[in-house]
């Protein structure tokens, strides 16, 4: 993932969500930091089928400024670790919320087998090639019958005109088998609930806005919007669906 479109995207805008953030208070953090992917509403459904209850390690794969995680701290007193491979998007998590950010690849967790309740991964499949790495590790990682949530945007039919750089949207199948492969069964799966509380994309709207008049002259910037149009471009013609999806560790619990 080295894609420079891709390193604006998810790292120089990582930085300044947090500068604006930090400008505008703390009540705008979580909604910024779920980087367009997640809602409450899709956290909810995510923290509810997954279980999440009090103290339970959750791992975050691919973090990004580590909304979905404070997120899930917040609401269910889980105790999370996030891990993310931009680097100003591991300090922009842990300014905005002090939370343990692990600066990683996914498909290299540098975590011991077995050590973690409940992974999530959201939004992040789509720009990883080596998917089957990157679910192996966090297969190795979770207990046996632990829950694995899932944001995946998935490609709803075969050539893609003109993908955001560095993104590979799998297919239905293709996810499908991949899970299979790597020893997760699915339990269910649903299309991203579209509604959003107007509080929630407001604040989001304005952390956004700000980043805007600050940096729209920076080429990073530009890279990072032509992505988004490119992204929303292919929603908008039905080529792309975005599925929540929770899935467990074949095996037993301990
Ligand atoms: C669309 S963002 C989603 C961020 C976050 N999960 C959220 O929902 O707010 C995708 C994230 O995946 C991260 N990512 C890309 N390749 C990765 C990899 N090989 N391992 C872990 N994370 C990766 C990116 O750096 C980026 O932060």
């Amino acid at each position: 993932m080295t894609a420079a479109a891709m390193v604006a995207e998810f790292d120089d805008v990582a930085g300044w969500t947090a500068d604006a953030v930090r400008q505008l208070g703390d009540r705008y953090a979580i909604p910024a930091a779920c980087r367009g992917s997640a809602s409450p509403t899709a956290l909810a459904w995510l923290a509810e089928a997954c279980e999440l209850s009090a103290g339970m390690r959750l791992l975050d794969v691919g973090a990004g400024v580590g909304g979905p995680a404070a997120w899930a701290a917040e609401r269910f007193g889980v105790s999370p670790i996030l891990l993310e491979p931009m680097p100003a998007a591991c300090r922009a998590a842990a300014r905005l919320f002090g939370l343990p950010v692990v600066l990683a690849d996914g498909r290299r967790i540098p975590l011991r087998t077995a050590s973690i309740d409940v992974a999530w991964c959201l939004g992040v499949l789509c720009t990883v090639e080596d998917k089957a790495g990157l679910l192996s590790e966090i297969h190795r990682v979770l207990v046996p019958g632990g829950s694995l949530g899932l944001l995946v945007v998935v490609a709803q039919g075969k050539q893609l005109l003109r993908p955001p750089d560095g993104n590979h949207f799998p297919g239905q199948d293709e996810l499908d088998a991949l899970l299979g492969n790597v020893g997760f069964d699915v339990v269910e799966q649903i299309d991203r609930p579209a509604e959003v509380p107007r509080s929630w994309s407001r604040r989001a709207e304005e952390v956004a806005a700000m980043v805007e008049a600050r940096h729209r002259a920076h080429r990073a910037y530009a890279l990072a919007a032509r992505q988004g149009r490119r992204l929303a471009g292919l929603f908008d013609g039905g080529h792309l669906s975005m599925q929540l999806i929770h899935a467990t560790r074949q095996g037993r619990r301990g």
